[in-house]
């Protein structure tokens, strides 16, 4: 006589069909773009802009008149550069961002683009120039005068150091952070460079972005207009779902990492 085993139902729960659908897109793919904004690090501790208790809600963006035109918005700025730094650079990526360097690994995601100023997509492992940073990095800084760039790390040391208003070595101009703030036009280079991946992708995953801002939030519909399919992961609706052949509602690092194992087949695929 044999003790029969009880049968439990397989406790892993099916992979949702938008997931499935996601992955057969990914198998099929050979141009993959990745468009991503704060959605995708918010699974690293950084808050996002617009989505439950994001940036946004508590405060208003600055802009760059609010910073080039007063000392104290300067000062604030960087005294909350000088405390949040060490933070900011002790993020790390999350299964979102690991997801897509092994995307790229694979040989099938050629570059993502990124809303983003928190340089996780490069610490995941991608290299520089497989990442287009539309909205610039907090990583550096630079002189408004002429142009040249600090790192965080010595910009920080400043700081530390005593100094409450940095000012540029080479030219004594004024120094900011090298990202976009509200009523500035986005760096040329990056934005041609979007554009044209966005033009020639066969697939684009927009991953954690509201697609509220312009004009990064036309990409997605460059890419479908270029023959590409589309895939949204996000947490919450956005105003383009209408124009996406899959719609993938959770968390980014989960729906990334099964789809790729979906794709790859591994143990837990199909
Ligand atoms: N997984 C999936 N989606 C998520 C996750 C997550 N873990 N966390 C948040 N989201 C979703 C939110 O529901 C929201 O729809 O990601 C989206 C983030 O939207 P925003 O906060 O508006 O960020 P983003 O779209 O990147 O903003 C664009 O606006 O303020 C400017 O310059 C800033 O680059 C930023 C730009």
């Amino acid at each position: 006589m044999t003790d029969a085993l009880p049968q439990y139902p397989d406790k892993r729960e099916a992979p949702p069909e938008s997931v499935l659908a996601f992955a057969e897109l990914l198998r099929r793919s050979s141009r993959v773009v990745a468009f991503t904004g704060a959605g995708i690090s918010t699974e690293s501790g950084i808050p996002d802009y617009r989505g439950p208790g994001g940036v946004w809600s508590q405060g208003k963006p600055p802009t760059i008149a609010d910073f080039l035109d007063s000392r104290d918005t300067r000062l604030a700025y960087w005294e909350r550069r000088r405390t949040s730094y060490p933070e900011m650079v002790a993020r790390q990526p999350n299964a979102g961002h690991l997801a897509l360097s092994r995307l790229a690994e694979m040989g099938k995601l050629s570059v993502v683009i990124t809303q983003n100023i928190d340089g996780l997509h490069q610490d995941s492992g991608l290299a520089d120039d497989a990442v287009v940073e539309l909205h610039g990095t907090a990583r550096q800084v630079q002189c408004t005068s002429c142009g040249t760039r600090e790192s965080g790390e010595a910009i920080h040391k400043r700081l530390l150091a005593g100094a409450d208003h940095p000012d540029c070595l080479q030219c004594g101009g004024l120094l900011r952070s090298a990202t976009v703030l509200f009523g500035e036009q986005l760096p040329r280079e990056p934005l041609r460079r979007a554009v044209a991946e966005a033009q020639q992708c066969d697939l684009m995953v927009v991953i954690g972005s509201s697609l509220v801002v312009q004009p990064a939030a036309q990409l997605p519909l460059v890419a479908k207009h270029g023959g590409a399919a589309l895939v949204f992961v996000n947490r919450e609706s956005t105003q383009l779902d209408a124009h996406a052949d899959v719609l993938v509602l959770g968390d980014a690092g989960h729906a990334l990492t099964t789809a790729l194992d979906l794709m790859e087949g591994t143990p837990d695929g199909p």
